[in-house]
């Protein structure tokens, strides 16, 4: 059974001390449930938010993340955090081909695959994120969209097990936006995808792999996803900014699985 996972990616939001703030109202609130949390911070605040991690009794359901990682362990990469570097804070996982690194830092399938490459070779776990444009969408191109993605960005990569990758399936023209895609359009996608790991790696593998929605998720409207078949959980923006906001969320989308597979 694969166990929800729900991660916040903070994006360019928050100083050290915003980042504590919301790490120790979180935890003061968090009651142990059956589900995993990444807090995917600044690279700024990873210390921070690592050492109130590791200090918590917490520290196996919720885990360090990052937002992006160069592929070369050093050199002349000016501006750029390479996967050691990032090792040194026990980070965990690591969000690539966010559509938001593709549209503004040129991200490409290519430079995706030798991130990705990279995270193995420093036994990391990516979240690998995929998603349509609008335009793509309303020329019926989402699934040779995504298609491309994944076979351009897993190429040569083999994986021998489920909880090796976590892909992130996030309609571009639904982050940040309000915009949800409808369950119906969620769970058409996240199927697609199963059936495309299933491919590249084999049917037991793409079965135990965890696919989380992401886009506009909220409060109000996490539940419905959480009960379709194929979301395992989502990737948060917005709604994980604010402690409370991320808590109920995380408790609403834990509940509904619980209770669909009940
Ligand atoms: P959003 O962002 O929840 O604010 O839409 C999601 C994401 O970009 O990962």
């Amino acid at each position: 059974m694969r166990k929800p996972i729900i991660a916040a990616n903070w994006k360019m939001n928050k100083t050290i001390k915003e980042s504590q703030l919301f790490m120790q109202k979180f935890l003061f609130d968090y009651t142990p449930i059956s589900c995993d949390i990444v807090i995917c911070p600044p690279v700024t605040a990873l210390s921070s938010v690592g050492s109130i991690i590791s200090g918590s009794s917490y520290s196996s359901s919720i885990k360090l993340g990052t937002q992006n990682c160069h592929w070369e362990e050093k050199g002349a990469y000016t501006g750029e955090v390479s996967l050691p570097m990032l090792k040194e804070f026990s980070v965990n996982s690591v969000i690539i081909g966010h559509s938001e690194r593709r549209q503004y830092f040129s991200e490409t399938n290519q430079t995706v695959n030798k991130k990705l490459k990279a995270i193995y070779s420093q036994n990391l776990r990516p979240i690998f994120c995929i998603g349509e444009s609008l335009e793509q969408r309303e020329a019926g191109n989402t699934f040779t969209v995504l298609s491309t993605q994944l076979n351009e960005g897993l190429d040569d990569i083999s994986i021998t097990s489920g909880e090796d990758i976590v892909i992130a399936y996030e309609p571009i023209w639904a982050i940040g936006t309000g915009n949800v895609a409808t369950p119906k359009q969620i769970q058409a996608v996240h199927s697609f995808i199963r059936e495309t790991l299933s491919v590249l790696f084999s049917p037991s593998i793409a079965s135990a792999i965890r696919i989380q929605y992401g886009g506009s998720v909220k409060p109000s409207n996490i539940e419905s996803i959480m009960q379709l078949k194929d979301v395992d959980g989502a990737l948060v923006g917005g709604a994980s900014l604010e402690p409370d906001d991320f808590m109920s969320l995380i408790q609403i989308a834990c509940k509904a699985k619980e209770q669909i597979r009940s």
